[in-house]
């Protein structure tokens, strides 16, 4: 496995791309990887939902700031003080792409959970929560110690609206309360109303937080104009995987709450009492809600990232999304046995997130066979949304048919679905392969066979756990391959 030069990866991806504007420089776009049946193709991320790659231009800024890497905050030498520019001017960069009103705050976090995390344990005192059951865990788990709502699953968006509505008129109208909504579903890909929703969270007297873990790396999220108190999203899925999210919005709650960690840079100033206890002065800024050492190089990384996607301009980075959605979305219509999932009806507005099971087939097999014998990376599971997706699949029998074991009747479905995700790295080819061999997997079944491993559906080369999963730690440092899943870690070495 190797990563080939551009020209010589050209002969494998050669479909020109005739929408729009060409993919966006992704890192590991001419990484190659074994097929279980022989041979090696170029790897075909379509797994952008969980994690996209870093944008070419993330990595070369991150790549030129890092001889220049110093302490935030804390030095006095030359590189500390650029390392605080570039953390509080990457700061203002993620505030001008949300569009944030002039008292906003932007707090960088670890990642959209932390953030959410971090909103969780700012709420005032009896703050009560709205949230519908379709959201990502991430979403719909930390108000748990607040009085939380959760609204069923709407079938429209206007439904939703009504939904919140009805609920937000029925709450105790004197104390503080919260709406949590996801602006694109990690499941379906869909679009929520959030402006709508935003509008209803108001006019009852609560406020919103916006996730945007699936909406900000497709579609312009402005905080003012869809008039949301907060989004949180995440770097790692906004290509740039560098350990960094963020959490921006109004900054009230934020500097009445305790900090989120106590710590250093949280604190301005920190004194012994007379009666022999430590009395704090926290910051009223940002950095109330981040102590310890930032992670410069993540925040710097985003800001990265959000300044490549305004300047490579929504319009067409949404325009280039449709056609590939479409391109998905018509190749697997002309499949039967192939069902996508929607709450909101097939012609609904999406980003490039669609989930589908197939007929006959244990989706774990499907995602394994698509890895091993396609070069395609896609996720199989309930995508950490487990409520939306049971509600989706209309209960579905547990356990149909065990990845690898014959297949299961036709007519049944497993209790997980596929995922197929991409974005502004994505060239047309990907998505071709993919509408391929979805077409061929159905009609001529998979090529090899497949045994669970350790939980995982793996194809079964008769070899021992370790050669069937691929997770040969020689590979590592380049001294092999492993055909089994393709998964061999001297690529990311190499790319
Ligand atoms: C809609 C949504 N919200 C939140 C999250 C959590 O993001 P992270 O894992 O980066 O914290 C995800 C991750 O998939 C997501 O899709």
């Amino acid at each position: 496995m190797s990563a080939r030069p551009a020209a010589t990866a050209a002969a494998t991806t050669a479909t020109a791309d005739p929408c729009c504007a060409a993919p966006l420089p992704v890192l590991g776009r001419d990484v190659t990887v074994p097929l279980v049946t022989g041979g090696e193709v170029t790897y075909a991320a379509l797994d952008y939902a969980a994690s996209a790659p870093a944008l070419q231009r993330v990595w070369d800024d991150v790549a030129a700031y890092a001889p220049y890497y110093g302490s935030v905050h804390r030095g006095a030498g030359y590189l500390s003080q650029l390392s605080t520019d570039l953390f509080e001017n990457s700061r203002a960069a993620v505030a001008a792409f949300l569009g944030c009103r002039e008292d906003d705050q932007v707090v960088f976090t670890r990642s959209t959970t932390d953030s959410l995390n971090l909103l969780a344990a700012a709420l005032p005192a009896d703050c009560q929560v709205f949230v519908f059951e379709t959201e990502h865990h991430a979403s719909l788990l930390p108000w748990r110690d607040a009085r939380v709502t959760y609204l069923d699953a709407p079938r429209t968006p206007d439904e939703a609206v009504r939904n919140l509505e009805r609920a937000l008129a029925a709450r105790d109208p004197h104390g503080p309360a919260l709406v949590c909504v996801t602006g694109a579903s990690n499941v379906t890909g869909e679009l929520w109303p959030v402006r709508e929703l935003a509008a209803a969270a108001h006019a009852h007297g609560a406020r919103i937080v916006l996730d945007a873990a699936q909406l900000a790396p497709h579609h312009p999220v402005d905080i003012a104009a869809s008039d949301v108190d907060w989004v949180a999203f995440s770097g790692h899925k906004l290509y740039a995987p560098f350990g960094s999210g963020v959490l921006a919005g109004r900054a009230d709650w934020l500097r009445a709450a305790e900090p989120y960690l106590a710590g250093g840079g949280a604190s301005r100033a920190v004194a012994r009492r007379a009666d022999g206890g430590v009395d704090v002065e926290w910051h009223e800024t940002a950095a109330r809600h981040e102590a310890g050492s930032p992670n410069v190089i993540g925040a710097y990384a985003v800001a990265s990232a959000c300044k490549a996607l305004t300047e490579a301009g929504f319009e067409s980075l949404v325009a280039r999304e449709r056609h590939l959605i479409e391109k998905v979305r018509a190749g697997l219509a002309e499949v039967p046995e192939v069902r996508v999932l929607s709450l909101f009806g097939d012609d609904a507005p999406r980003v490039g997130v669609l989930s589908f099971v197939v007929d006959g087939w244990n989706s774990s097999h499907f995602a394994a066979a698509l890895s091993a014998e396609y070069g395609i990376g896609v996720r199989d599971g309930l995508f950490c949304a487990h409520p939306l997706v049971r509600t989706l699949l209309g209960g579905a029998p547990d356990e149909p048919g065990e990845c690898g074991a014959p297949e299961a009747a036709p007519g049944e479905r497993s209790l997980n679905a596929i995922r197929v995700s991409f974005g502004a790295g994505t060239p047309d080819e990907h998505v071709e392969r993919f509408v391929r061999a979805v077409r061929e997997l159905v009609r001529d079944g998979a090529r090899w066979s497949y045994r669970t491993v350790d939980g995982r559906c793996v194809p079964d080369t008769g070899a021992d756990t370790s050669a069937a999963t691929g997770a040969d730690t020689s590979t590592a440092t380049g001294a092999g391959t492993s055909p089994a899943t393709g998964a061999d870690t001297a690529a990311a070495t190499a790319a």
